[in-house]
């Protein structure tokens, strides 16, 4: 008894010591693993057991006691998303927390610009600091294998290169703040359509090619310090504690030693919830989606059960430390790191935003008519929905509450007032909504004309005009470009085929822009004078826009995915392949990759299917040449060379891109794949040299039978051009 009491006096007596600043853990100065462990040694089973899942609905457990303090995450991609009330998605109301709204993702992409995308990491990783946020949910990687997918604008196009390439500087920016880049959806989250409950089934070729390159460049070489799981299973088994996916490949394969968080609501099971690789468990609900006793925090997978567990022996306190550990790591990496205070909504922030927003900007046809010039006095007509509606707010879990968004029309008027008059036709009614999450625009979209009256009147108002500028599209309502729903076709919505025509058939000047986060069809695009694809640019987006328009940017974006003719023209041809079946004796639906590796440009250029506007396409006030390919041996690998020159009269930039052809290969191989490109800005008549290394893996298809990565012997080709179909100039070489 009395040794029991004497024990019981040392651990109180320890116990309420107050924590010495040379404690190993928190000493950022000390070696990360030495904290980690010391740490862990100090912690009880249930203080480990509290890191390993949420809270509240943006924040998971630190160790009060010791002074480590919890885990903030927050959306999203595009800026920080507003505080919410503990345990609610709608905006809590503050009145300091309205951010810096930067482009979309795929807006990003499509500058094909890796300095640009590590200047966008720096921005929104110190505005995540500055608003004490840990882990910013973002980026998105997940590949393009349907245009219909809601979330395409969140994306970084179909290509497994391209965004690979893209998301290692934004993830580096990111976490140079003190704050981890959460990389996500991981993985063959490739649709919004029962998200929760389909299963990706998929070869191991194709996933290794495809579906997980840009992941795999995120963990080794951006550093990625969190990855989250997605809602849908892979191989049948959910991809929150998907053994293969977590343990063997990101944990195993790529030695990740990071956190993986769940999706929302995407841990479903409480056994794979503690064996299979998920380390803090997110959401709003136990079991998954579906609503839970009150207290759900304490109901959580990886709460209440998981102690049960480890106490009855089912899950292994080796487990938990693992679990336990990445946590530990994560906060000693953000907020127990080396200082930062970030910034928010500064100047830079905005001017940032409005350059990535302008070089993302894509020139798809121009026969003169841009850049925009009308007669002193004239009339610009504007016509369409999305010169007006903002888009910052909505689209799911990616929506901001931002200081302003600059809307097309107001930086058209700040352009032309004063020289011509700018009259604004709305042409057709689309999404009237103006709030999500309780954000609201400001904005009154409601119409009282017919769908009739709206075109008459566009008809109209073009009998005087010098030209006009259309600028339409998609939006993030549901159906649309949204989270939780995928398009049902690549047609533009709203009848705006049909006004497009109708305007054009007036026979004035006619430049269409397109404002979407994802392909759609242009079936108009040989009866007016000028294309150009927008996005959804953020807070500058009209700005970035209008630089374009008027010239003040010479535009040099480049398509980050294929834009078809018609959807029936993909790849998927069946419900099996999308959006799923089910099968007898499957809980949940099944879709199978059978299109292999052939999405995206990798299908269209193998099969020789024709496009509207290839991926990589993208043109300039200024012209280029690309000339004198070569191609040379490198240590085991080859060095490919070519010259571009600026061949017209304005400074410009072009991305000079690198596709591999091999030639003879056992397996089928799609007839190039992009494996290089560079971003080369040029004055008039200025030219320079471009080289491209091509390493094994480069050269190399995914071997499933030898789980390895295969060069085969023989001929391939280089194919150096501006665009996946205009190739300008290609050498072969024999491996
Ligand atoms: C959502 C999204 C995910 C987001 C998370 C938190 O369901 O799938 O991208 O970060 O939940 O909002």
């Amino acid at each position: 008894m009395k040794l029991r009491l004497t024990l019981a006096i040392a651990i109180a007596v320890a116990a309420c010591c107050p924590k010495t600043k040379t404690d190993v853990y928190l000493d950022p100065s000390k070696p990360l693993e030495e904290r980690v462990q010391d740490a862990l040694s100090r912690m009880t089973l249930e203080e480990k057991v509290a890191l390993t899942h949420a809270q509240s609905k943006f924040s998971s457990a630190g160790v009060p006691r010791l002074g480590i303090p919890e885990l903030w995450h927050t959306d999203g991609p595009h800026g920080i998303r507003p505080e919410v009330l503990w345990d609610e998605w709608d905006q809590a109301g503050w009145t300091n927390d309205s951010c810096t709204a930067f482009p979309a993702l795929v807006n990003l992409a499509a500058t094909w610009d890796r300095e640009l995308s590590r200047l966008y990491g720096d921005c929104i990783g110190e505005e995540a600091r500055y608003r004490e946020k840990d882990i910013l949910l973002g980026p998105g990687i997940n590949m393009g294998r349907t245009p219909l997918n809601g979330r395409t604008f969140e994306y970084m196009g179909e290509d497994p290169y391209l965004a690979g390439q893209l998301v290692v500087p934004y993830i580096q920016g990111v976490q140079s703040n003190g704050v981890a880049a959460c990389v996500k959806h991981f993985a063959m989250n490739n649709q919004e359509v029962r998200r929760t409950a389909t299963s990706s089934n998929v070869d191991d070729r194709t996933m290794y090619e495809i579906y997980l390159p840009a992941f795999e460049a995120a963990v080794k070489e951006g550093g990625a310090w969190a990855i989250m799981g997605s809602y849908n299973l892979y191989n049948n088994q959910f991809n929150c504690h998907n053994k293969r996916l977590l343990c063997d490949i990101l944990k195993g394969e790529w030695g990740f030693d990071g956190v993986v968080v769940s999706d929302w609501g995407g841990c479903r099971d409480d056994d794979e919830a503690a064996a299979y690789g998920l380390d803090i468990e997110m959401g709003t609900w136990t079991n998954g989606l579906r609503g839970a006793a009150s207290d759900s925090y304490a109901n959580y997978h990886l709460a209440r059960p998981y102690l049960e567990r480890l106490r009855d022996g089912r899950a292994s306190v080796e487990g938990l430390d693992d679990k336990a550990s990445r946590v530990l790591r994560t906060i000693f990496r953000t907020s127990m790191g080396e200082q930062h205070f970030g910034s928010f909504n500064s100047p830079e922030h905005y001017a940032a935003a409005r350059k990535i927003a302008a070089e993302g900007l894509v020139l798809l046809k121009n026969d003169g008519a841009l850049p925009l010039q009308i007669p002193q006095g004239g009339k610009l007509l504007v016509v369409g929905e999305n010169a007006y509606k903002m888009m910052v707010v909505g689209g799911g879990s990616s929506n901001l509450k931002t200081k302003y968004e600059i809307i097309p029309l107001d930086a058209l008027h700040e352009a032309f007032d004063g020289k011509a008059s700018v009259v604004w036709e709305r042409g057709y009614v689309g999404d009237t909504t103006t709030d999500y999450n309780k954000v609201v625009t400001g904005q009154d979209l409601s119409e009282s004309r017919s769908a009739q009256q709206l075109l008459a009147d566009a008809i109209a108002a073009a009998s005087n005009a010098d030209c006009i500028l259309y600028i339409g599209g998609l939006n993030k309502s549901s159906g649309q470009d949204n989270e939780g729903t995928d398009r049902a076709d690549i047609v533009l919505p709203y009848g705006q085929d049909e006004l497009i025509e109708a305007l054009a058939a007036t026979g004035k000047k006619m430049i269409v822009v397109n404002i979407s986060g994802s392909p759609v069809a242009m079936p108009w695009a040989s009866k007016v004078n000028a294309i150009v694809q927008g996005w959804y640019g953020g807070s500058e987006s009209g700005h970035a826009l209008v630089d374009v328009l008027t010239g003040a940017v010479n535009p040099s974006g480049k398509l980050p995915f294929t834009m078809p003719i018609a959807l029936a023209d993909g790849p998927l041809k069946t419900e099996r392949q999308y959006p799923g079946i089910r099968e007898e004796g499957k809980q949940w639906w099944q879709e199978y990759y059978d299109e292999g590796v052939f999405i995206g440009y990798r299908w269209y250029s193998s099969k020789n299917v024709p496009v509207q506007y290839p991926f990589g396409y993208g043109l300039s006030y200024t012209t280029f040449d690309v000339s004198d390919v070569s191609v040379k041996r490198a240590g085991d690998g080859f060095k490919v060379s070519a010259a571009v020159k600026n061949t017209g009269s304005v400074p410009g930039a072009e991305v000079v891109q690198l596709y591999v052809s091999d030639v003879e290969s056992s397996v089928e191989r799609p007839v190039k794949e992009l494996k290089g490109f560079e971003k080369v800005f040029l004055q008039p008549g200025e030219s320079r040299k471009v080289q491209f290394t091509l390493d094994r893996r480069a050269l190399s298809f995914f071997d499933a039978d030898s789980h390895a990565w295969v060069a085969e012997p023989g001929e391939f080709r280089a194919l150096v051009g501006t665009s996946s179909e205009d190739i300008r100039g290609e050498v072969s070489f024999k491996l």
